[in-house]
Parts: structure tokens; sequence; C-alpha cells
């Protein structure tokens, strides 16, 4: 059977599957049955400041982060008392799974403030996580802050981390930068140890009968896992850090394709919550059944193999490619609705 072995975020990984962060990561029994069915690693669900300021604020905290606030503004927030875990509760979780868990349970925190995530990021160390996703996930709603002022805020952040704890860093992005490749780089010469491609956008929808924006939480399909695989195959000759994908990993297939553009692992919440747990071992099957087939004898050597340096016509993740797809449709007279070109 093939070697799935990988290394990510300096951790030596059984295989290339990790639970990301989300509420099934909050039990622990949900975490061993990701354990028994071959997950290699779980990341936590997030830590957010907002909980961070409502313990040292007390219960009558107003939520007054963001420049959107008023008096409606706390109706946006969960229910901060009851919303996931406090941070005491948080700490305590870190520890039970580390008991329970052999294999490597990596922490998320979402900060606002530089020293929200500094606080934390210590204290989630000593906790025992084995690493610290930075989960960077935020608006930025005010048109007077520049791209450059953001992105050299968030490597400012890695940079301080990095000096201050002593374990791995994972930071998760969102593609919406400008340029996802050079600020990749830029994160891991600061000391990111891997990133993660990419955050999914939650966009809120419209009520018109109501005027209110309404969250709304749809689960992936494998059809957001393009994006991904194709910033992971620009980046992976680019950094030292090593690349996750978050984002669309339903099927075998999707983990393989991962791996061949460059990832180190691959994630999954939504395939969980969809087809359970258990789904893991079918995909591990589905793995192993593909590299015995084509004679690979591990999964490393298919790490990269389709990296944007490794194809031999690059230009199928440029330009040339923008070109070429939108000749590959054409008009048909007859009903005058285009068809792709076979
Ligand atoms: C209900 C739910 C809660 C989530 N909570 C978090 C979170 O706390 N922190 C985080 O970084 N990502 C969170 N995520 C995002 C997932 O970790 C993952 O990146 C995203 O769902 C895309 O992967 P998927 O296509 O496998 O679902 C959450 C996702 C879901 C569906």
């Amino acid at each position: 059977m093939s070697n799935l072995s990988t290394r990510y975020m300096g951790l030596n990984l059984k295989n290339p599957l990790v639970c990301s962060s989300s509420p099934l990561c909050d039990d622990l029994d949900a975490l061993r049955r990701m354990e028994d069915s071959g997950a290699a690693a779980v990341v936590l669900r997030s830590l957010f400041e907002e909980q961070l300021e409502l313990e040292s604020m007390g219960l009558d905290y107003r939520l007054s982060s963001g420049s959107h606030t008023g008096a409606e503004a706390p109706s946006y927030f969960p229910d901060m008392p009851t919303y996931n875990l406090g941070p005491d509760a948080y700490l305590d979780h870190i520890r039970r799974a580390k008991e329970t868990l052999e294999i490597p349970v990596i922490a998320s925190l979402n900060g606002v403030s530089p020293g929200g995530w500094i606080q934390y990021s210590k204290l989630i160390e000593q906790a025992g996580a084995d690493g610290l996703e930075l989960n960077l996930y935020d608006i930025p709603t005010d048109p007077r802050i520049s791209s450059g002022e953001l992105e050299d805020g968030y490597v400012a952040l890695v940079r301080q981390l990095n000096s201050i704890v002593s374990f791995p860093l994972a930071v998760k992005l969102s593609p919406f930068f400008t340029s996802p490749a050079a600020f990749g780089v830029r994160l891991s010469e600061a000391g990111a140890d891997a990133l993660v491609l990419f955050n999914r956008f939650y966009q809120p929808d419209l009520d018109l009968e109501t005027l209110d924006v309404v969250p709304r939480l749809h689960l992936s399909q494998s059809n957001e896992l393009p994006l991904r695989l194709h910033w992971t195959a620009i980046l992976f000759d680019h950094v030292k850090a090593d690349i996750g994908i978050t984002g669309g990993v339903h099927s075998p297939l999707d983990v393989l394709k991962c791996m061949m553009v460059g990832a180190r692992v691959a994630m999954l919440t939504s395939a969980l919550l969809t087809h359970g747990i258990e789904h893991l071992t079918s995909l591990l099957t589905g793995v192993h059944r593909w590299l015995d087939e084509h004679e690979y004898p591990a999964i490393q050597p298919v790490q990269g193999c389709m990296s944007l340096s490794s194809i031999p016509d690059p230009r199928a993740y440029e330009r040339g490619n923008y070109m070429k797809v939108l000749q590959s449709w054409i008009l048909r007279h007859d009903s005058g609705s285009p068809v792709e070109q076979s």
C-alpha cells in the first residue's frame, strides 16, 4: 500500500487529510471519530477576539469593534456568552483534545488587535496545541485603508507572533488580495510555516420583504476547489511555507488534485458535515487505490507534479488559459445558446 505520509507546518503527518476548523471539532467524541477514521490532524474552531474581550469586560460587554458599530451592531454577532467556547473553555478544550488524541491538534485564532493575537497565541501554546492557524477573516469596509496597509499589518503580525511563540504558525487567507502570490511570499518570509488557501467568503443575502441583511452559510461543493488549485500551483515554487488547501475538497480525486498542485494537506469540513466523519476512511481508500493503480509508491512524489513550473505549458495557469476558456464557447445558431466546444 502506498505511503501517504506528508509534512505540514513542521509536523509529520501520517497522511494529508486534515479536519479543518468547524463546530465538529468542539466535541471530543467527534474528534476521536476523526482520528479513528484516519484524520492526520485536526484544527479546532477559531477563538475570536470578541470572545476574549467579552471575558475581560464581563457579560455587560457591548461589542464595539468594527467601523460600523451602532446600537444595532451586537445583533450581528452571535450570542457571545453561549457562542462556541469562551477563552478559558477553549484552552481546556485544547488540553482535553491533546489528552484524547494521538494526532496533532492545531488551534485557531481570529484576532482583531495585535494585543489579542499575541496574548492568546502564548496561552494556546502553553495549553499544548501543536500549532496555531491564524484565521485572517476580516472585512475591510473602510475604503481609506489601502491593500498595502492591510497586508503590512498582517505581515507584521506574523513576524511578531513568530518571534514570541515557538510552535508552528499557519495563516488562513482569503483569495481577495490583489496579488495573492506576492502576499503569500511575504507571509512565508515573515515566518508562516503554512499558508491555508482559502477562507470562504460568507456573503450575507438580502431579505427583500423585511429589508434585513441575513447571514447565509452554504456548504461547499467540489466546484470551489479550482480557485484553490490555481493559486497553490502558482505559489508552490515560491514559498518555503507548506500549503494546505481548504474549500471544496470532497472526493479522493479532489485530494489528489490538491497534492498535484503542491499542497501538503487537503482539509475538510463540508464533506464531513455532508457525508459524516467516516467519509475520511473512504477518501483514504480512494487515494490509496488511485496511487496503486498509477504505480506511485508514495504521495510525496505526487506533491507539486502539476505546479506552475512543473507542467510543460505554464500558460495553462496564466492569461492564456483565460483566452482559451473564452474561446471554448461557441454560439449555436439554431438555439442561440452558448455550448462548449468539444
Ligand atoms: C459551520 C462552519 C463553521 C466554521 N467555523 C470556522 C472557524 O471557526 N474558523 C475557521 O477558520 N474556519 C471555519 N470554518 C471554515 C472551514 O474551516 C473551511 O475552511 C471551509 O468550510 C471550507 O472548507 P470545506 O469546503 O471543506 O467546507 C467553518 C465552516 C463551517 C461550515
